[in-house]
């Protein structure tokens, strides 16, 4: 564990552990406030994020910072943007269990020194690992689940609303229910 932030990206920027290091333009650390009170995990990056080094940088991107815009949340402001995996998986596949496995430990002291009140999960990879193997993201997103005194939260991942805009809506209550929370945590 490193209690240094910028150790800790050095560090990530190298990683080897897992066969996705050999695809990669570059490793995706992260993106925002590594000070902000709430935390958003996505799966992993795709084409863009690779090429850029910066996750949710494409279409879903483009979706998910018109989704933060409209509960005033800002990536580069006031949340911090990390994803499972830091690298992207061939073709956009899911990554695997062991990559997941391999690349969590960095994930895990993003969040010891973030500290984030709140973790929104963004789709089903993310949300099956750090809140339950077993949820069923279209039955329990927007609902904060509480585990070890971090509120957490599942939402629809930005690419599946862009596939299936009709569940936009459901995806934006979730969105009001984070803003109404933050609110009453005085983040
Ligand atoms: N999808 C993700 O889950 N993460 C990204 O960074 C981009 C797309």
């Amino acid at each position: 564990m490193f209690d240094n932030w910028d150790e800790l990206k050095s560090a990530c920027l190298e990683c080897r552990k897992c066969g996705l290091c050999n695809g990669r333009t570059n490793v995706v650390f992260g993106v925002g406030n590594e000070k902000a009170g709430v935390l958003f995990i996505g799966e992993g990056p795709g084409e863009n994020e690779d090429l850029q080094g910066e996750p949710f940088v494409g279409r879903s991107g483009q979706l998910l910072d018109k989704m933060l815009d409209a509960v005033d949340l800002d990536r580069h402001k006031n949340i911090y943007i990390a994803n499972i995996v830091k690298c992207r998986p061939p073709k956009n596949r899911d990554p695997l269990p062991e990559e997941q496995e391999m690349c969590i430990d960095w994930l895990r002291n993003q969040v010891a020194l973030i500290r984030p009140k709140i973790i929104v999960c963004l789709g089903r990879i993310a949300a099956m690992k750090i809140i339950k193997p077993d949820i069923k993201i279209t039955k329990e997103h927007g609902i904060f689940f509480e585990r070890s005194g971090v509120l957490m939260m599942a939402t629809l991942h930005p690419a599946a609303l862009l596939r299936n805009p009709n569940n936009k809506p459901e995806a934006f209550d979730d969105f009001i229910k984070l803003r109404d929370k933050i609110k009453e945590l005085d983040l």
